[in-house]
């Protein structure tokens, strides 16, 4: 059967044809030899089974994918069926050169739509992904933590390249996912690595702070959903019970063997406090090392802005000063510092106000130019399928003013803005995608 993580070729590359998506057709088995964060299915390798399946394949705008002609239905002799490519690098003349350059940098509003509806597909992917790992490892299995470790390898790629850039998934409406937890985990363990690479931690060990933030709450599986889902309103004995979740996590954990030490720490001690409030070994100041005091600053800013009383949510840009001017004494400044500093002033799912009026929601974070993000404008006269979105970053347009508070925002603006899903963190990298076949 395929590769599980469907990142590496299940079958040797040199069998495989280069073939143009449009000379596909049903029934042939591809390698589509790119990061699962650049399409949706399931696995890299397969057999096309369907029309949509084809549809979807050429909406990825790849060059080429691999055709496997001896795996495909009714296999034909020689490779007639396909058009394999040829494989040398062609040069680009000057001309196409600045055809390209300027299709870099003029993108259309069509173009940022199917970016944020490939995102949209991959992140269902990666939650679909997810889901089925935290079971998997809930049960003992190991295949749930080799997908863990897949799943956190191929995230560290993605923040780590500064080129594909990244935005935050807190865009998502927590409270429409059938699973917020999975949303929390991916939020924490992407979060997490991002304020690490502030640090200078090294590959390594961001991989391992990515890994305690995916896993930090699987322990809370082991405790009753009504104290799970309830938790601002908990009796005293309620209370206690849930804060058993760290050690119930890494009770669960550690019947892997050579599951990593380092990540269970973090995982124990992402309810610590530096004041020793905190839970469940009431640790204080520098007995908190500084990866936990990552985890459990990030988890704590993704509780305030996804939390599942939805009314109580906090703005991205709310929370990040809430705790820099108000927990200090529960969380490390530089940590709080470091994490302003990666989402930026203007953190995505931030409500802005724009030099015309508008009021727009902040889709990711421009790495190059943290002021000048895309926008999701307010405009209740826009489709509700295709809404404006506003590329800051080009020349000539609107930059933003300030940012808004939840309470400001009128209903209308509040119900036009939830009434999408947003994916956040892959869209920038979908748009790069996207610039890069134009090229
Ligand atoms: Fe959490
Ligand atoms: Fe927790």
């Amino acid at each position: 059967m395929t590769n599980p993580a469907g990142d590496t070729s299940r079958t040797s590359a040199t069998n495989g044809i280069p073939t143009r998506p449009e000379d596909l057709r049903v029934g042939m088995y591809v390698d589509l030899n790119c990061s699962w964060f650049k399409h949706p299915f399931p696995w890299r390798a397969f057999k096309i089974t369907s029309e949509t399946q084809l549809a979807t394949i050429r909406g990825l705008r790849l060059s080429s994918v691999l055709v496997y002609p001896s795996e495909s239905d009714g296999a034909p002799s020689g490779s007639d069926s396909v058009s394999p490519l040829d494989s040398s690098p062609r040069e680009e003349s000057p001309a196409q050169a600045e055809q390209s350059a300027a299709c870099t940098s003029k993108l259309t509003q069509a173009d940022y739509h199917q970016a944020v509806s490939l995102a949209n597909q991959v992140y269902q992917q990666v939650v679909h992904r997810s889901t089925q790992m935290m079971k998997d490892l809930c049960s003992g299995s190991v295949e749930g933590l080799s997908n863990a470790k897949l799943m956190i390898n191929g995230l560290s790629t993605l923040i780590t390249n500064t080129e594909a850039a990244s935005t935050m998934a807190s865009l998502f409406d927590a409270e429409q996912l059938d699973n917020p937890s999975i949303l929390h985990a991916l939020n924490v363990g992407t979060m997490s690595m991002m304020v690490a690479r502030h640090f200078r931690i090294d590959e390594e060990d961001l991989r391992l702070i990515g890994m305690a933030g995916l896993l930090h709450d699987i322990g809370e599986r082991r405790i009753p959903l009504r104290i799970v889902r309830n938790r601002s309103r908990l009796s005293r004995v309620e209370a206690q019970e849930y804060q058993r979740h760290p050690q119930h996590a890494v009770d669960m954990l550690k019947q892997f063997p050579g599951f990593p030490e380092e990540v269970l720490e973090i995982i124990r001690n992402h309810h610590e406090r530096l004041d020793g409030s905190g839970y469940p070994n009431r640790l204080k100041g520098d007995q908190i090392p500084l990866p936990t005091r990552i985890v459990s600053a990030v988890e704590r800013y993704d509780s305030c802005i996804n939390n599942p009383e939805t009314e109580q949510s906090m703005s991205p840009a709310e929370a990040l000063a809430h705790m820099y001017k108000n927990q200090k004494h529960l969380f490390a400044s530089e940590v709080v510092v470091a994490m302003i500093q990666t989402f930026g002033v203007y953190p995505p799912g931030t409500v802005v106000a724009l030099t015309d009026g508008t009021l727009g929601l902040v889709l990711n974070i421009n790495l190059e130019s943290r002021l000048k993000p895309l926008i999701l404008a307010c405009n209740p006269a826009s489709p509700k399928d295709q809404p404006e979105i506003v590329d800051l970053a080009q020349p000539g347009n609107r930059s933003i003013v300030r940012a808004i508070s939840k309470t400001e925002l009128p209903q209308e603006i509040k119900e036009y803005l939830q009434l999408k899903r947003w994916t956040g963190y892959f869209i920038q990298s979908s748009i790069r995608t996207i610039q890069e076949q134009a090229a």
